[in-house]
Protein backbone atom coordinates (compact mmCIF):
# COMPACT_ATOMS: atom_id res chain seq x y z
CA UNK A 1 0.00 0.00 0.00
CA UNK A 2 1.29 3.21 -0.86
CA UNK A 3 1.25 5.65 1.78
CA UNK A 4 1.28 9.18 0.74
CA UNK A 5 0.23 11.16 3.69
CA UNK A 6 -2.59 12.70 2.19
CA UNK A 7 -6.18 12.39 3.22
CA UNK A 8 -9.35 12.79 2.68
CA UNK A 9 -11.70 14.94 5.74
CA UNK A 10 -15.49 13.52 6.25
CA UNK A 11 -17.35 15.70 8.23
CA UNK A 12 -20.57 14.49 10.19
CA UNK A 13 -22.57 16.38 12.58
CA UNK A 14 -19.92 19.13 13.15
CA UNK A 15 -17.19 15.95 13.46
CA UNK A 16 -14.21 15.80 10.70
CA UNK A 17 -12.50 12.45 10.33
CA UNK A 18 -9.30 11.94 8.10
CA UNK A 19 -8.88 9.12 5.99
CA UNK A 20 -6.05 8.46 4.41
CA UNK A 21 -5.62 8.31 0.74
CA UNK A 22 -3.32 6.26 -1.58
CA UNK A 23 -1.88 6.34 -4.69
CA UNK A 24 -1.93 3.25 -7.32
CA UNK A 25 0.29 2.83 -10.08
CA UNK A 26 -2.22 3.08 -12.23
CA UNK A 27 -5.84 3.95 -12.10
CA UNK A 28 -8.19 6.33 -9.25
CA UNK A 29 -6.96 6.66 -5.47
CA UNK A 30 -8.38 4.95 -3.18
CA UNK A 31 -9.86 6.58 0.07
CA UNK A 32 -8.98 3.59 3.15
CA UNK A 33 -12.53 3.64 5.30
CA UNK A 34 -11.56 0.90 7.20
CA UNK A 35 -10.91 2.81 10.24
CA UNK A 36 -14.42 4.58 9.69
CA UNK A 37 -17.00 2.23 11.70
CA UNK A 38 -14.68 2.34 14.93
CA UNK A 39 -13.91 6.38 14.79
CA UNK A 40 -17.64 7.55 13.17
CA UNK A 41 -20.26 4.80 13.70
CA UNK A 42 -20.98 4.78 10.47
CA UNK A 43 -21.18 2.90 7.43
CA UNK A 44 -20.52 3.53 3.74
CA UNK A 45 -22.96 2.55 1.61
CA UNK A 46 -21.92 0.80 -2.02
CA UNK A 47 -24.71 -2.15 -3.00
CA UNK A 48 -23.43 -2.80 -6.71
CA UNK A 49 -19.44 -2.08 -5.65
CA UNK A 50 -19.37 0.65 -8.34
CA UNK A 51 -16.87 2.92 -5.86
CA UNK A 52 -15.81 0.24 -3.77
CA UNK A 53 -11.92 -1.34 -4.30
CA UNK A 54 -12.37 -4.34 -2.41
CA UNK A 55 -8.74 -5.40 -2.67
CA UNK A 56 -5.13 -4.26 -3.33
CA UNK A 57 -3.82 -6.16 -6.65
CA UNK A 58 -1.11 -6.38 -9.28
CA UNK A 59 -2.90 -8.82 -11.66
CA UNK A 60 -5.18 -6.86 -13.62
CA UNK A 61 -5.54 -3.13 -14.68
CA UNK A 62 -8.50 -1.76 -16.85
CA UNK A 63 -9.34 1.76 -18.11
CA UNK A 64 -12.74 1.56 -18.87
CA UNK A 65 -12.55 5.08 -20.65
CA UNK A 66 -9.62 4.50 -22.50
CA UNK A 67 -10.85 0.70 -23.64
CA UNK A 68 -7.43 -0.67 -22.00
CA UNK A 69 -6.64 -3.73 -20.47
CA UNK A 70 -3.01 -5.13 -19.28
CA UNK A 71 -2.68 -8.30 -17.30
CA UNK A 72 0.46 -7.51 -15.36
CA UNK A 73 1.06 -4.52 -17.46
CA UNK A 74 1.06 -6.10 -20.96
CA UNK A 75 -1.80 -4.93 -23.05
CA UNK A 76 -4.52 -7.94 -24.07
CA UNK A 77 -4.25 -6.33 -27.71
CA UNK A 78 -0.46 -7.80 -27.77
CA UNK A 79 -1.11 -10.56 -25.76
CA UNK A 80 -3.73 -12.21 -28.21
CA UNK A 81 -1.28 -11.31 -30.88
CA UNK A 82 2.06 -12.78 -30.01
CA UNK A 83 1.19 -14.77 -26.49
CA UNK A 84 -1.30 -17.98 -25.97
CA UNK A 85 -2.99 -18.80 -23.24
CA UNK A 86 -1.00 -21.49 -21.50
CA UNK A 87 1.97 -18.66 -21.76
CA UNK A 88 -0.63 -16.13 -19.90
CA UNK A 89 -1.97 -18.43 -17.18
CA UNK A 90 1.91 -18.13 -16.70
CA UNK A 91 2.10 -14.83 -16.44
CA UNK A 92 -1.05 -14.69 -14.42
CA UNK A 93 -0.12 -16.28 -11.44
CA UNK A 94 3.68 -15.77 -11.22
CA UNK A 95 3.37 -12.09 -12.50
CA UNK A 96 6.12 -12.83 -15.51
CA UNK A 97 6.34 -14.15 -18.84
CA UNK A 98 7.82 -17.06 -18.54
CA UNK A 99 11.57 -17.90 -20.14
CA UNK A 100 11.69 -21.00 -22.61
CA UNK A 101 12.35 -23.81 -20.23
CA UNK A 102 9.47 -22.06 -17.59
CA UNK A 103 7.44 -22.28 -20.38
CA UNK A 104 8.19 -25.49 -21.40
CA UNK A 105 8.09 -27.28 -17.77
CA UNK A 106 4.39 -24.91 -17.21
CA UNK A 107 3.23 -26.61 -20.13
CA UNK A 108 4.45 -30.56 -19.13
CA UNK A 109 3.07 -29.85 -15.75
CA UNK A 110 -0.83 -28.97 -16.99
CA UNK A 111 -0.78 -31.06 -20.08
CA UNK A 112 0.15 -34.08 -17.24
CA UNK A 113 -2.96 -33.13 -15.34
CA UNK A 114 -5.49 -33.13 -17.66
CA UNK A 115 -6.97 -36.16 -17.52
CA UNK A 116 -9.35 -36.48 -14.32
CA UNK A 117 -9.75 -39.23 -11.59
CA UNK A 118 -11.85 -42.35 -13.69
CA UNK A 119 -14.44 -42.57 -11.10
CA UNK A 120 -15.28 -39.18 -11.53
CA UNK A 121 -16.84 -40.48 -14.43
CA UNK A 122 -19.68 -41.39 -12.02
CA UNK A 123 -21.09 -38.30 -11.50
CA UNK A 124 -21.92 -37.57 -14.88
CA UNK A 125 -24.15 -40.44 -14.78
CA UNK A 126 -26.23 -38.15 -12.14
CA UNK A 127 -27.35 -35.53 -13.83
CA UNK A 128 -30.11 -35.93 -16.94
CA UNK A 129 -29.26 -35.69 -20.67
CA UNK A 130 -30.69 -32.24 -20.33
CA UNK A 131 -28.50 -31.08 -17.82
CA UNK A 132 -26.97 -27.44 -17.88
CA UNK A 133 -23.18 -27.76 -18.72
CA UNK A 134 -22.76 -25.16 -16.10
CA UNK A 135 -25.39 -27.19 -13.50
CA UNK A 136 -22.98 -30.07 -14.34
CA UNK A 137 -19.49 -28.07 -14.57
CA UNK A 138 -20.33 -25.96 -10.85
CA UNK A 139 -21.29 -29.88 -9.09
CA UNK A 140 -18.18 -31.74 -10.50
CA UNK A 141 -15.58 -29.42 -9.72
CA UNK A 142 -16.97 -28.62 -6.25
CA UNK A 143 -16.86 -32.53 -6.12
CA UNK A 144 -13.38 -32.01 -7.18
CA UNK A 145 -12.90 -31.55 -3.21
CA UNK A 146 -13.72 -35.48 -2.82
CA UNK A 147 -10.77 -36.22 -5.19
CA UNK A 148 -8.14 -34.41 -4.63
CA UNK A 149 -7.31 -34.44 -1.08
CA UNK A 150 -3.98 -33.54 -1.70
CA UNK A 151 -4.48 -30.33 -2.56
CA UNK A 152 -7.13 -28.99 -0.43
CA UNK A 153 -4.79 -27.30 2.67
CA UNK A 154 -4.61 -23.81 1.15
CA UNK A 155 -1.74 -23.13 4.14
CA UNK A 156 0.50 -25.37 2.06
CA UNK A 157 1.95 -23.97 -0.90
CA UNK A 158 2.63 -26.78 -2.42
CA UNK A 159 -0.81 -28.09 -1.92
CA UNK A 160 -1.83 -24.90 -3.08
CA UNK A 161 0.61 -25.07 -6.74
CA UNK A 162 -0.98 -28.78 -7.50
CA UNK A 163 -4.62 -27.45 -7.18
CA UNK A 164 -3.59 -24.62 -9.11
CA UNK A 165 -2.42 -26.99 -12.11
CA UNK A 166 -4.93 -29.52 -11.66
CA UNK A 167 -7.62 -26.83 -12.06
CA UNK A 168 -6.08 -25.23 -15.44
CA UNK A 169 -5.93 -29.04 -17.12
CA UNK A 170 -8.73 -30.85 -16.30
CA UNK A 171 -11.44 -28.18 -16.71
CA UNK A 172 -11.57 -28.52 -20.34
CA UNK A 173 -11.58 -31.80 -19.89
CA UNK A 174 -14.42 -31.68 -17.52
CA UNK A 175 -16.01 -29.00 -20.03
CA UNK A 176 -15.72 -31.58 -22.67
CA UNK A 177 -17.12 -33.97 -21.10
CA UNK A 178 -20.01 -32.12 -19.91
CA UNK A 179 -20.72 -31.27 -24.11
CA UNK A 180 -20.22 -35.07 -24.47
CA UNK A 181 -22.66 -36.45 -22.34
CA UNK A 182 -25.20 -33.78 -22.79
CA UNK A 183 -24.81 -34.93 -26.62
CA UNK A 184 -24.69 -38.79 -26.11
CA UNK A 185 -21.46 -39.28 -27.09
CA UNK A 186 -18.93 -40.92 -25.33
CA UNK A 187 -16.34 -38.96 -23.49
CA UNK A 188 -13.21 -38.25 -25.03
CA UNK A 189 -9.87 -38.67 -23.42
CA UNK A 190 -7.22 -35.45 -23.61
CA UNK A 191 -3.84 -36.62 -25.67
CA UNK A 192 -0.21 -35.23 -24.73
CA UNK A 193 0.68 -34.16 -27.86
CA UNK A 194 -2.05 -31.65 -28.54
CA UNK A 195 -1.72 -28.16 -27.44
CA UNK A 196 -4.45 -27.12 -25.22
CA UNK A 197 -6.97 -25.27 -27.28
CA UNK A 198 -6.77 -28.43 -30.06
CA UNK A 199 -6.81 -30.99 -27.03
CA UNK A 200 -10.18 -28.86 -26.00
CA UNK A 201 -11.79 -29.18 -29.35
CA UNK A 202 -11.02 -32.74 -30.00
CA UNK A 203 -12.38 -33.67 -26.69
CA UNK A 204 -15.73 -32.03 -27.58
CA UNK A 205 -15.74 -33.02 -31.58
CA UNK A 206 -14.15 -35.95 -32.35
CA UNK A 207 -15.59 -39.05 -32.39
CA UNK A 208 -13.92 -42.57 -31.61
CA UNK A 209 -15.19 -44.21 -35.00
CA UNK A 210 -12.70 -42.34 -37.12
CA UNK A 211 -9.81 -39.37 -36.91
CA UNK A 212 -10.31 -36.16 -35.83
CA UNK A 213 -8.09 -33.77 -37.36
CA UNK A 214 -8.19 -29.94 -36.07
CA UNK A 215 -8.21 -26.83 -37.89
CA UNK A 216 -5.09 -24.64 -37.02
CA UNK A 217 -7.47 -21.61 -37.89
CA UNK A 218 -10.15 -22.86 -35.02
CA UNK A 219 -7.30 -23.81 -32.74
CA UNK A 220 -6.18 -20.19 -32.90
CA UNK A 221 -9.87 -18.74 -32.30
CA UNK A 222 -9.86 -21.20 -29.46
CA UNK A 223 -6.98 -20.43 -27.83
CA UNK A 224 -7.46 -16.41 -28.49
CA UNK A 225 -11.01 -16.75 -26.33
CA UNK A 226 -9.19 -18.63 -23.86
CA UNK A 227 -6.75 -15.83 -23.21
CA UNK A 228 -9.27 -12.96 -23.75
CA UNK A 229 -11.50 -14.62 -21.39
CA UNK A 230 -8.78 -15.83 -18.89
CA UNK A 231 -8.95 -12.60 -16.65
CA UNK A 232 -10.88 -9.14 -15.72
CA UNK A 233 -10.12 -7.83 -12.39
CA UNK A 234 -12.51 -8.07 -9.98
CA UNK A 235 -15.69 -8.94 -11.80
CA UNK A 236 -18.97 -10.45 -10.22
CA UNK A 237 -17.76 -14.11 -10.51
CA UNK A 238 -13.94 -13.03 -9.67
CA UNK A 239 -15.45 -11.06 -6.54
CA UNK A 240 -17.25 -14.59 -5.76
CA UNK A 241 -14.07 -16.77 -5.76
CA UNK A 242 -12.00 -14.53 -3.83
CA UNK A 243 -15.12 -13.77 -0.45
CA UNK A 244 -15.56 -17.84 -0.89
CA UNK A 245 -11.60 -17.37 -0.65
CA UNK A 246 -11.37 -15.88 2.41
CA UNK A 247 -12.89 -18.09 4.85
CA UNK A 248 -10.44 -20.41 3.89
CA UNK A 249 -12.50 -22.80 1.90
CA UNK A 250 -10.70 -25.09 -0.83
CA UNK A 251 -9.95 -24.26 -3.87
CA UNK A 252 -12.38 -26.12 -5.79
CA UNK A 253 -15.10 -24.80 -3.73
CA UNK A 254 -14.09 -21.21 -4.34
CA UNK A 255 -14.20 -22.15 -8.26
CA UNK A 256 -17.38 -24.14 -8.10
CA UNK A 257 -18.72 -20.65 -6.50
CA UNK A 258 -17.21 -18.69 -9.04
CA UNK A 259 -18.81 -20.54 -11.52
CA UNK A 260 -22.07 -20.56 -10.47
CA UNK A 261 -21.84 -16.39 -10.20
CA UNK A 262 -20.55 -16.26 -14.12
CA UNK A 263 -23.42 -18.49 -14.88
CA UNK A 264 -25.83 -15.29 -14.62
CA UNK A 265 -26.86 -13.39 -18.08
CA UNK A 266 -25.74 -10.02 -16.69
CA UNK A 267 -22.16 -11.69 -16.40
CA UNK A 268 -20.84 -14.91 -18.23
CA UNK A 269 -23.73 -16.00 -19.08
CA UNK A 270 -24.42 -13.26 -21.76
CA UNK A 271 -22.88 -15.06 -24.40
CA UNK A 272 -25.63 -17.71 -24.53
CA UNK A 273 -27.85 -15.22 -23.65
CA UNK A 274 -26.55 -12.84 -27.12
CA UNK A 275 -27.17 -16.01 -29.24
CA UNK A 276 -30.53 -17.12 -28.35
CA UNK A 277 -31.32 -12.64 -28.55
CA UNK A 278 -30.21 -13.26 -32.25
CA UNK A 279 -32.25 -16.59 -32.29
CA UNK A 280 -35.19 -14.27 -30.92
CA UNK A 281 -34.93 -11.74 -33.49
CA UNK A 282 -34.88 -14.09 -36.55
CA UNK A 283 -34.37 -12.20 -39.46
CA UNK A 284 -32.82 -8.69 -40.13
CA UNK A 285 -36.27 -6.59 -40.92
CA UNK A 286 -36.94 -7.21 -36.67
CA UNK A 287 -34.10 -5.44 -35.44
CA UNK A 288 -35.40 -1.95 -35.48
CA UNK A 289 -38.11 -3.38 -33.35
CA UNK A 290 -35.70 -5.23 -30.60
CA UNK A 291 -33.10 -1.99 -30.77
CA UNK A 292 -36.79 0.46 -29.69
CA UNK A 293 -37.30 -2.28 -27.41
CA UNK A 294 -33.89 -2.13 -25.59
CA UNK A 295 -34.22 2.27 -25.41
CA UNK A 296 -37.55 1.64 -23.80
CA UNK A 297 -37.47 2.50 -20.25
CA UNK A 298 -40.64 0.47 -19.70
CA UNK A 299 -39.63 -2.46 -21.79
CA UNK A 300 -36.93 -4.97 -19.23
CA UNK A 301 -35.23 -6.17 -22.62
CA UNK A 302 -31.82 -5.46 -23.03
CA UNK A 303 -29.47 -6.06 -25.80
CA UNK A 304 -27.04 -9.04 -24.83
CA UNK A 305 -23.99 -8.36 -25.46
CA UNK A 306 -23.69 -5.13 -25.51
CA UNK A 307 -22.93 -2.63 -22.73
CA UNK A 308 -20.11 -2.99 -19.73
CA UNK A 309 -19.94 -1.75 -15.59
CA UNK A 310 -16.30 -0.44 -16.48
CA UNK A 311 -15.83 -0.30 -20.32
CA UNK A 312 -17.25 3.57 -21.58
CA UNK A 313 -15.29 2.88 -25.07
CA UNK A 314 -14.96 -0.38 -26.79
CA UNK A 315 -13.95 -3.54 -24.70
CA UNK A 316 -10.23 -4.41 -26.21
CA UNK A 317 -11.35 -7.87 -25.79
CA UNK A 318 -14.26 -7.39 -28.56
CA UNK A 319 -11.60 -5.52 -30.85
CA UNK A 320 -9.82 -8.08 -30.83
CA UNK A 321 -12.43 -10.85 -30.96
CA UNK A 322 -14.18 -8.91 -33.75
CA UNK A 323 -11.31 -10.05 -36.13
CA UNK A 324 -10.83 -13.83 -34.88
CA UNK A 325 -14.90 -13.54 -35.92
CA UNK A 326 -14.17 -12.44 -39.23
CA UNK A 327 -12.00 -15.07 -39.71
CA UNK A 328 -13.78 -17.67 -38.09
CA UNK A 329 -16.78 -16.61 -39.94
CA UNK A 330 -14.85 -16.49 -43.72
CA UNK A 331 -13.87 -20.37 -43.05
CA UNK A 332 -17.38 -21.57 -41.89
CA UNK A 333 -19.18 -19.46 -43.79
CA UNK A 334 -22.66 -17.23 -42.37
CA UNK A 335 -24.70 -17.79 -46.10
CA UNK A 336 -26.92 -20.74 -43.94
CA UNK A 337 -26.83 -18.87 -40.58
CA UNK A 338 -29.46 -16.28 -40.09
CA UNK A 339 -27.81 -15.63 -36.34
CA UNK A 340 -24.93 -14.92 -37.45
CA UNK A 341 -26.44 -12.51 -39.97
CA UNK A 342 -28.30 -10.89 -37.89
CA UNK A 343 -25.18 -10.70 -35.18
CA UNK A 344 -23.33 -8.56 -38.04
CA UNK A 345 -26.58 -6.05 -38.71
CA UNK A 346 -27.16 -5.85 -35.07
CA UNK A 347 -24.12 -4.44 -35.04
CA UNK A 348 -24.28 -1.88 -37.02
CA UNK A 349 -27.42 -0.69 -36.57
CA UNK A 350 -26.66 -0.30 -32.87
CA UNK A 351 -23.16 0.89 -33.29
CA UNK A 352 -24.96 3.86 -35.37
CA UNK A 353 -27.33 4.50 -33.13
CA UNK A 354 -27.52 7.35 -31.04
CA UNK A 355 -29.10 5.99 -27.45
CA UNK A 356 -25.67 3.50 -27.59
CA UNK A 357 -23.59 6.05 -28.47
CA UNK A 358 -24.27 8.72 -26.01
CA UNK A 359 -24.63 5.85 -22.98
CA UNK A 360 -21.80 4.11 -24.20
CA UNK A 361 -22.79 0.67 -24.91
CA UNK A 362 -20.92 -0.88 -27.45
CA UNK A 363 -19.91 -4.82 -28.17
CA UNK A 364 -18.74 -6.11 -24.95
CA UNK A 365 -16.58 -9.43 -25.21
CA UNK A 366 -19.34 -12.00 -24.80
CA UNK A 367 -21.30 -10.49 -28.09
CA UNK A 368 -18.54 -11.68 -30.49
CA UNK A 369 -17.18 -14.90 -28.48
CA UNK A 370 -20.64 -15.83 -28.96
CA UNK A 371 -20.52 -15.35 -32.62
CA UNK A 372 -17.55 -17.07 -32.59
CA UNK A 373 -18.64 -20.19 -30.59
CA UNK A 374 -21.56 -20.43 -32.87
CA UNK A 375 -19.78 -20.46 -35.91
CA UNK A 376 -17.53 -23.15 -34.80
CA UNK A 377 -20.37 -25.34 -33.87
CA UNK A 378 -20.74 -24.96 -30.16
CA UNK A 379 -24.69 -25.04 -28.83
CA UNK A 380 -25.35 -21.92 -27.10
CA UNK A 381 -25.46 -24.06 -23.78
CA UNK A 382 -21.58 -24.49 -24.19
CA UNK A 383 -20.36 -20.56 -24.42
CA UNK A 384 -20.50 -19.86 -20.46
CA UNK A 385 -18.78 -23.16 -20.09
CA UNK A 386 -16.04 -22.00 -22.45
CA UNK A 387 -15.80 -19.02 -20.35
CA UNK A 388 -15.87 -20.37 -17.06
CA UNK A 389 -12.47 -22.70 -18.66
CA UNK A 390 -10.69 -19.48 -19.53
CA UNK A 391 -11.69 -17.96 -16.28
CA UNK A 392 -10.31 -20.33 -14.12
CA UNK A 393 -6.97 -19.64 -14.54
CA UNK A 394 -8.05 -15.88 -13.44
CA UNK A 395 -10.32 -17.01 -10.43
CA UNK A 396 -7.27 -18.88 -9.31
CA UNK A 397 -4.69 -16.13 -9.85
CA UNK A 398 -6.42 -13.56 -7.15
CA UNK A 399 -7.40 -16.52 -4.95
CA UNK A 400 -3.44 -16.84 -4.54
CA UNK A 401 -3.13 -13.33 -4.23
CA UNK A 402 -5.25 -12.91 -1.54
CA UNK A 403 -4.37 -15.78 0.25
CA UNK A 404 -0.51 -14.35 0.07
CA UNK A 405 -2.25 -10.60 1.49
CA UNK A 406 -1.22 -10.50 4.95
CA UNK A 407 -4.12 -8.25 5.10
CA UNK A 408 -6.37 -11.18 4.64
CA UNK A 409 -9.17 -10.81 6.65
CA UNK A 410 -12.96 -13.14 6.20
CA UNK A 411 -15.14 -10.43 3.96
CA UNK A 412 -17.78 -9.86 5.65
CA UNK A 413 -20.16 -6.54 4.37
CA UNK A 414 -22.39 -4.82 6.56
CA UNK A 415 -25.75 -3.31 5.66
CA UNK A 416 -28.18 -0.51 5.63
CA UNK A 417 -31.06 -1.54 7.73
CA UNK A 418 -34.45 -0.55 7.07
CA UNK A 419 -36.49 -3.66 8.78
CA UNK A 420 -38.46 -3.65 11.55
CA UNK A 421 -37.21 -2.31 15.23
CA UNK A 422 -37.35 -4.98 18.26
CA UNK A 423 -40.60 -5.98 18.80
CA UNK A 424 -42.03 -8.70 21.32
CA UNK A 425 -43.43 -12.25 20.04
CA UNK A 426 -47.18 -12.69 19.58
CA UNK A 427 -49.20 -16.09 20.46
CA UNK A 428 -51.18 -17.19 17.26
CA UNK A 429 -54.05 -16.81 18.99
CA UNK A 430 -53.47 -13.26 19.60
CA UNK A 431 -52.51 -12.63 16.03
C1 LIG B 1 -19.25 -9.59 -18.67
O1 LIG B 1 -17.40 -7.10 -14.83
C2 LIG B 1 -16.83 -7.63 -15.81
O2 LIG B 1 -15.68 -7.36 -16.09
C3 LIG B 1 -17.62 -8.64 -16.59
C4 LIG B 1 -16.95 -9.26 -17.79
C5 LIG B 1 -15.77 -10.12 -17.39
O3 LIG B 1 -14.89 -10.33 -18.23
O4 LIG B 1 -15.78 -10.65 -16.25
O5 LIG B 1 -16.48 -8.23 -18.66
C6 LIG B 1 -17.88 -10.17 -18.58
O6 LIG B 1 -20.05 -9.87 -17.83
C7 LIG B 1 -19.56 -8.62 -19.80
C8 LIG B 1 -21.00 -8.02 -19.70
C9 LIG B 1 -21.99 -9.09 -20.23
N1 LIG B 1 -23.36 -8.70 -19.94
C10 LIG B 1 -24.21 -8.36 -20.93
O7 LIG B 1 -23.87 -8.23 -22.11
C11 LIG B 1 -25.64 -8.17 -20.46
C12 LIG B 1 -26.20 -6.87 -21.10
N2 LIG B 1 -25.48 -5.75 -20.49
C13 LIG B 1 -26.16 -5.09 -19.37
O8 LIG B 1 -26.90 -5.94 -18.55
C14 LIG B 1 -25.25 -4.08 -18.66
O9 LIG B 1 -24.62 -3.34 -19.62
C15 LIG B 1 -24.21 -4.58 -17.68
C16 LIG B 1 -24.79 -5.47 -16.64
C17 LIG B 1 -23.14 -5.30 -18.40
C18 LIG B 1 -23.59 -3.35 -16.99
O10 LIG B 1 -24.62 -2.72 -16.32
P1 LIG B 1 -24.30 -1.48 -15.34
O11 LIG B 1 -22.89 -1.10 -15.33
O12 LIG B 1 -24.91 -1.79 -14.02
O13 LIG B 1 -24.98 -0.32 -16.10
P2 LIG B 1 -26.48 0.00 -15.98
O14 LIG B 1 -27.27 -1.26 -15.91
O15 LIG B 1 -26.64 1.00 -14.90
O16 LIG B 1 -26.77 0.66 -17.42
C19 LIG B 1 -26.46 2.04 -17.63
C20 LIG B 1 -27.55 2.51 -18.59
C21 LIG B 1 -28.96 2.18 -18.09
O17 LIG B 1 -29.83 3.16 -18.63
P3 LIG B 1 -30.28 4.37 -17.60
O18 LIG B 1 -30.94 3.64 -16.43
O19 LIG B 1 -29.02 5.08 -17.21
O20 LIG B 1 -31.25 5.19 -18.44
O21 LIG B 1 -27.42 1.84 -19.87
C22 LIG B 1 -28.58 1.05 -20.11
C23 LIG B 1 -29.31 0.87 -18.78
O22 LIG B 1 -30.70 0.74 -18.99
N3 LIG B 1 -28.07 -0.24 -20.59
C24 LIG B 1 -28.57 -0.90 -21.63
C25 LIG B 1 -27.75 -2.03 -21.77
N4 LIG B 1 -26.79 -2.02 -20.81
C26 LIG B 1 -27.01 -0.91 -20.08
N5 LIG B 1 -29.64 -0.64 -22.46
C27 LIG B 1 -29.85 -1.57 -23.44
N6 LIG B 1 -29.09 -2.69 -23.62
C28 LIG B 1 -28.04 -2.93 -22.81
N7 LIG B 1 -27.28 -4.04 -23.00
Amino acid sequence: MTDTKRTATLTIDGKSYDLPIYSPTAGPDVVDIRKLYAQADVFTYDPGFTSTAACDSTITYIDGAKGELLHRGYPIDQLAEKSHYLEVCFLLLYGELPTADELLDFENRVTRHTMVHEQMMNFFKGFRRDAHPMAIMTGVIGAMSAFYHDSLDINDPQQREVAQIRMIAKMPTIAAMAFQYASGRPFVYPRNDLDYASNFLRMCFSVPAEDYEVDPILARAMDRIFTLHADHEQNASTSTVRLAGSSGANPFACVAAGIACLWGPAHGGANQACLEMLEEIGTVDRIPEFIARAKDKNDPFRLMGFGHRVYKNFDPRATVLKESADEVLDLMGIENNPKLQVAKELEKQALGDPYFKEKKLFPNVDFYSGIILEAMGFPTSMFTPIFALSRTVGWISQWKEMLDDPQLKIGRPRQLYHGETMRDYVDVEKR
